[in-house]
Parts: structure tokens; C-alpha cells; sequence
């Protein structure tokens, strides 16, 4: 099969959350399963300099933008056999120092740099010689494509067009923008209504992607369902139960040669399942580079999160409030809002030996509290997939989570079932309902067999995308199997 992602974001490249990791991890399972691969992505500030070995493509790009044209570069890299990625070389648009927004403020002209990088990957869509099949985009900032195929085919003879694929990795974030942008597509303004990408007299990006994908997924079966009700669909669950035929839900994968626990190169000791001193080693030295008692018998529980309302922040924010006067640990690794920086900092002057905080981004940190925590906190308000906790299990750290979209499709609790839990649930969000995880987290901490039994179950459970990649590579038949019927047809 002859696939082409387009993401706003792509591990190694830049990151901001769990999409990075994602679109990496299924496009290198995929082209190792054989597929050839492309992953189109805009080239931000600083890649140029980490990587070498770039290619260029001849052609420059050179596409309109409302009254204007635009031009670009395309610059590649092999990272892998059968895998190219497609950076688009738009300075002005890309070489800032955030990707979607600088001092805590979204770029202004964010409809412009996302509409024209739509407009490049369905141009490449079209241009590259060995013609992808299917199209596979991600989430509000490749919105637009969809559209862009579904027009171009329709008035400008584009065939065969390839099929395509939307997935939702976070229904909050859509991309909307005063109608005004919508000059921004080219597009006659026969798409602007209702039942196209208008939501609520703004253009939306991500509706956009819902109304015109051949086929939607999104990143857990339970969020699958969850975002075609009132509660999750932020508005949208009417679109998603309309397209609920062509909706369905992968969980995602892990990509365990990044998120190991020997030959890490973040991690200064090494262990698994049959080795945990290494872990014990491991919790030392954070406890050491956080900053706090090097403490064996005490818990210590960690997070890594973007600091949002959609984390659990608030409720965690209360019950650690109450919990830290109890014997336990607690470091964060977080960035985002400001208010939440704020509580966190307050927090951490209220229990100086007990609570460590880092603002900031850091990936091998990131490492260091998976592998050196006892229990791991995701109480998330929604949560499509996270893929912290599966990180978390892999490192023998159990996962509490809420009870919502792909922690409850990954994690186990013990009620669920006592021979394969490998983590603590909760339902009601409410802090009272997360204290109580706390509280049962610390009794399992006093239970070493027990807590052996939950690591043992966590580091063996297997979401790698060797695996998940297929479940894919199915939506993707099934995608080009009505292209065949469309086509016999017509
Ligand atoms: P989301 O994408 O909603 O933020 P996920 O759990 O899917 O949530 O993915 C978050 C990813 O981002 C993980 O790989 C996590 O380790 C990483 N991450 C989040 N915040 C930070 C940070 N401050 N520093 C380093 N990595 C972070
Ligand atoms: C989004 C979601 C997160 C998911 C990630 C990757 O950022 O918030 O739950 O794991 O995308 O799909």
C-alpha cells in the first residue's frame, strides 16, 4: 500500500503531546511492515540543524493563498527504509520559536499557516511520483485536505484521487476561525454552511476533516464512542453520529525501541521484570535530581503532563493538597497554563520535601519519572487516548487513572479483574473520587506482593504498533475497497 500522513507534529522533529510520538511510531511500523510511507510535516525551527543527510525535492511549491501565492521548499529525510519525510520549508511560517503559539498566545495567523500547509500535502498528494493511494491526516491542521481532495476531484479531474483517512487525536482542539479566513482555501463558497465546514458562524478546520474523510478514526475505541454524545462531542457529536458508519476506534501503539527500560539512554540503570532493583536505583536518582529525600519505603508518584483543564489538573491540584500530609512523594514535569503553573509552585512551597516541580519541557526527564515512580497520575477530564500510561506500565509504574476514552480501553483494575490488573480506576471526577485512588494506591504500596503482581501484569502487557499498525492497514483496505466499488460503479 502507498500511504501519506501529514501531522503538525512528528517525533524526533518537534513534539508537543502525543501525536509526535504517534504519527512516528505508525508510520515506521507500517513501512516496516513493507508499505511505502510518506509523512508530510512543516519544517520548524532548530530541525535543519539536529538532523543531516537532507534531500530536496526539484519542484518547488508555489500555491495560492487567498489573493497572493505562497512558495516553498520541500526538504526530505530517510529515517527508515520505505519511509520518507516531507518537511515544508515556509519560513515565515514555520521558523518561529513555537509551533502553534509563542508566550502562552496563539499565532494570529495560525488559519494561514495550517490552510497553506493542507494546500501543500494535497499538492504533494498529487505530484509525488509514486502516487499515494491513501492519505492519512491528523487532527484540526490537516483538516482542510479531505476538502481539498474531495474538490479537486471534483472540478479538476484529479484521478484516480487517493482516498482518505481523518483521524480525531483531540475533538477540543478544531481550528476555528472568523469566516472571513475561509478566503484563505481558494474554495468557491459552496462549503461554507452547515452541513459543510461552518460551525457556528466560524470556519472549522477539524469539521472540515469530519464532513469530507472518506474515513474517520480516532485513537481509542471507548473515545470512539464517547465523542458521538453530548458530553465529549464539544459540540460535534451530531456530525459524529451522522458519520458513525465510517467511524471506528484504534487504540494506539507504543514504540517500545523509544520507551524501554534497558538500553535506554536516559535511564542511568537499567531493569525489567525480573530485575527491579534497577527501577529502585532509578527512583533514587530522581529523588536526587528532583530535589528530595532519598527516601527508599516512601511512594513517589509522578506526572508528566501538559498543564490543561483536559489533564485532571484541578482535581489533582485538591487532592494532593489533602494527600501529601500522608508519607508520599510527588514530582511533576508539566508546562501550559499559567494558572496552573502558579497552583503547582504554591503547592510545592506547602511540602518542600515531599514535592518537586519542573516547568518546562524535557524529554529525557520524562524517561527519568516513568522509570523512577511508584504510581504514575492521569486523572483526566477526557482522555481520546493517552499514551503516558502505557508508557508508565512498560516502566513498572502503576497507572491511576480516570476511568474515560483510552485509559479505561489500556489500563486494568482490580476490580475489572484480579489476575490481570496492572493499574487503579476511578469514574466520578471529583477530587474525592481521586483521593480515594490515592488512598488505595498507598495500600497497595504496604502490599509488596501484591504491587509485584501489578508491575509484573503492567511490563507485560504489549501495545506495540507491530501489532496496532494492522488494525490500520484494515481501515485502509476497507477505505480502498469502496474506492474500488466507487470506481466499478462509475
Ligand atoms: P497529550 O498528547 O494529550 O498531551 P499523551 O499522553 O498522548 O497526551 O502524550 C503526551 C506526550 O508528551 C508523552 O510522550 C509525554 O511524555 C510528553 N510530554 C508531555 N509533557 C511533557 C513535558 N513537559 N516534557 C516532556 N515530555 C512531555
Ligand atoms: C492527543 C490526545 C491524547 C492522545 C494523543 C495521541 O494529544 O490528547 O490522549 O494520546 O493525541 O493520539
Amino acid at each position: 500500500m502507498r500511504i501519506l500522513h501529514a501531522t503538525s507534529e512528528l517525533f524526533p522533529y518537534s513534539k508537543t503531546g502525543g501525536l509526535a510520538d504517534m504519527v512516528d511510531g505508525l508510520a515506521k511500523a507500517l513501512a516496516g511492515h513493507g508499505h511505502r510511507v510518506g509523512v508530510v510535516t512543516p519544517l520548524y525551527r532548530g530541525i535543519r540543524e539536529r538532523f543531516d543527510r537532507w534531500g530536496r525535492l526539484e519542484q518547488k511549491i508555489d500555491l495560492p493563498l487567498t489573493w497572493g501565492r505562497v512558495q516553498a521548499d520541500v526538504l526530505t529525510l530517510e529515517p527508515a527504509p520505505n519511509l520518507t519525510v516531507y518537511f515544508i520549508d515556509q519560513p515565515h511560517f514555520y521558523d518561529r520559536p513555537g509551533l502553534y503559539s509563542e508566550h502562552g498566545r496563539d499565532y494570529a495567523d495560525n488559519a494561514a499557516r495550517f490552510i497553506y500547509f493542507s494546500k501543500c500535502v494535497a499538492h504533494l498528494a498529487r505530484t509525488l511520483p509514486w502516487q499515494p493511494e491513501l492519505l492519512h491526516l491528523h487532527d484540526w491542521q490537516t483538516g482542510l485536505v479531505p476538502l481539498l481532495v474531495a474538490h479537486q476531484k471534483g472540478f479538476e479531474g484529479w484521478r484516480p484521487a487517493p482516498k482518505t483517512l481523518f483521524t480525531v487525536h483531540n475533538l477540543a482542539f478544531q481550528g476555528l476561525f472568523p469566516y472571513h479566513e475561509y478566503a484563505l482555501t481558494n474554495l468557491p463558497p459552496i462549503y461554507y454552511h452547515a452541513e459543510g465546514l461552518e460551525f457556528h458562524n466560524l470556519l472549522s478546520c477539524l469539521k472540515a476533516g469530519l464532513m469530507f474523510a472518506d474515513r474517520l478514526t480516532t485513537v481509542s475505541p471507548r473515545y470512539a464512542r464517547e465523542i458521538a454524545t453530548p458530553e465529549f462531542g464539544c459540540g460535534l457529536d451530531g456530525v459524529l453520529r451522522k458519520r458513525q458508519a465510517v467511524l471506528s476506534g484504534v487504540l494506539n501503539g507504543v514504540d517500545y525501541g523509544e520507551w524501554k527500560t534497558r538500553g535506554n539512554p536516559h535511564l542511568k540503570y537499567g531493569y525489567d521484570a525480573r530485575w527491579m532493583n534497577g527501577k529502585a536505583f532509578q527512583k533514587r536518582a530522581l529523588q536526587k535530581e528532583m530535589g528530595l529525600p532519598q527516601a527508599a519505603g516512601v511512594p513517589l508518584f509522578g506526572v508528566v503532563s501538559r498543564l490543561s483543564e483536559q489533564k485532571g489538573v484541578d482535581i489533582e491540584l485538591e487532592a494532593l493538597g489533602q494527600m501529601l500530609a500522608k508519607p508520599m512523594q510527588f514530582v511533576l514535569l508539566g508546562s501550559g497554563e499559567a494558572r496552573f503553573v502558579e497552583k503547582f509552585q504554591e503547592l510545592a512551597a506547602a511540602f518542600p520535601d515531599k514535592t518537586a516541580i519542573r516547568i518546562g519541557y524535557d524529554q529525557g526527564l520524562s524517561h527519568r519519572i516513568e522509570a523512577g515512580a511508584d504510581f504514575f497520575l492521569m486523572p483526566s477530564r477526557f482522555e481520546p487516548c493517552g499514551l503516558n500510561q502505557m508508557y508508565s506500565l512498560r516502566y513498572g509504574t502503576v497507572p491511576i487513572v480516570r476511568a474515560v476514552g483510552g485509559l479505561d480501553d489500556s489500563v486494568t483494575d482490580i476490580i475489572e479483574d484480579i489476575g490481570a490488573a496492572d493499574g487503579i480506576k476511578f469514574k466520578e471526577y471529583s477530587a474525592a473520587a481521586l483521593t480515594k485512588a490515592i488512598h488505595k494506591a498507598l495500600v497497595l504500596y504496604q502490599h509488596p506482593d501484591l504491587l509485584r503482581h501489578y508491575r509484573r501484569n503492567g511490563m507485560q502487557a504489549d501495545f506495540s504498533w507491530e501489532r496496532t499498525c494492522l488494525e490500520y492497514v484494515q481501515v485502509y483496505e476497507r477505505a480502498l475497497q469502496e474506492t474500488d466499488a466507487l470506481a466499478a460503479g462509475s
